[in-house]
């Protein structure tokens, strides 16, 4: 009879048998999963955890304090936070392919965590949110860049650690109940997905400063507008995107020239096929008012309206 109290305990046993008295090293993401691993792992082992997150300076609005402080407030496990947004930005000075934007971030990803790791010294074991389908899934998927584009693999192959992966036999709902049990809250446990090279390839191109700036602020408008809806579980994600365009607008008197924003907000089941949202004109209407009126360097919001396929979801 499978319980979520029943798994959690056995979870536990495993983890502090294989474990022993070594010392284990977890990536968090920010995201459901390596979260929810980490609250299941810190539990079973506390102190001999150390939680590395990397802040390349592409997350969503807020979204790195609030990790921060998730973790060393409420759950009180070791956390060594890396700002390295400077260096990151750096790396991508005058990369606008896509692909390459996302080797540079990935790259740069791994040499972070991997000093990070040498720091802490001897580490035995390392932490992964791996799912139930991704285990299904990467036995079946070829192509490499597939592979590099959902961060399968993505691991430094020269630091010998052994895998604790606690959530292997679960699927996402599962692993939403485990959050709630373990004590995180439904901000947490219901996050919509979000991209491992984050913000960077939903700017259109080079990314810059001014760019990042104005894109966070349009995407945390969306955000909040699409939560007091109601509708934000039933996406599978809503967001921003910027393109490097700039076009014709009036305001007061003047003429303007500045940014769009794309709305992109779909419906799905696991992002190999996804729908484009029908979401209400009010919202629409709300989403677009708020974003030209409070967000400088914006003057025009259009909706895609594109399913997958042969949209992709992200645009880059
Ligand atoms: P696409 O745009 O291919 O996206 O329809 C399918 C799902 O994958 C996510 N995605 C990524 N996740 N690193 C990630 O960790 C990436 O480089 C990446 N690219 C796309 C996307 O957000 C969607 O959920």
């Amino acid at each position: 009879d499978w319980t979520m109290e029943s798994f959690i305990e056995l979870q536990i046993a495993e983890i502090q048998a294989k474990v022993g008295k070594g010392h284990v090293l977890c990536a968090l993401s920010g995201g459901v999963d390596s979260s929810v691993a980490a609250a299941l792992v810190h539990r079973a082992i506390g102190n001999q955890l150390t939680c590395v997150f990397v802040d390349h300076g592409f997350m969503r609005k807020n979204e790195a304090e609030q990790v921060k402080k998730i973790f060393t407030e409420q759950f009180q496990l070791n956390l060594v936070f890396v700002d390295v947004h400077e260096r990151f930005m750096q790396k991508l000075e005058g990369v606008s392919d896509p692909e390459a934007k996302r080797k540079a971030i990935g790259n740069e990803f791994i040499r972070v965590f991997e000093v990070e790791a040498l720091k802490l010294g001897k580490v035995d074991f390392l932490v992964q949110g791996t799912l139930y389908p991704d285990i299904v899934e990467s036995g079946t998927e070829t192509a490499e860049t597939i592979k590099s584009h959902h961060n399968v693999g993505g691991l430094p192959d020269d630091i010998e650690f052994e895998l604790i992966e606690p959530l292997r036999m679960l699927f996402k709902d599962e692993v939403r109940e485990l959050g709630i049990q373990l004590g995180m809250s439904e901000e947490i446990v219901w996050r919509q997905p979000f991209p491992g090279p984050g913000l960077a390839i939903r700017i259109l191109g080079e990314v810059t400063r001014e760019k990042l700036d104005i894109l966070r602020e349009a995407d945390a408008i969306i955000l909040e507008e699409i939560r007091r809806s109601g509708m934000y579980r039933d996406l599978w994600q809503s967001f921003a995107v910027l393109p490097s365009i700039k076009s014709v607008g009036v305001m007061g008197d003047g003429r303007t020239y500045e940014y769009p924003i794309i709305l992109r907000a779909v419906t799905s089941e696991d992002a190999m096929t996804a729908d484009w949202a029908r979401l209400p004109y009010e919202l629409l209407q709300s989403i677009s008012s708020r974003i030209v009126n409070e967000v400088q360097g914006v003057n025009r919001v259009v909706y895609d309206i594109t399913s997958k396929p042969p949209g992709t979801i992200e645009w880059e």
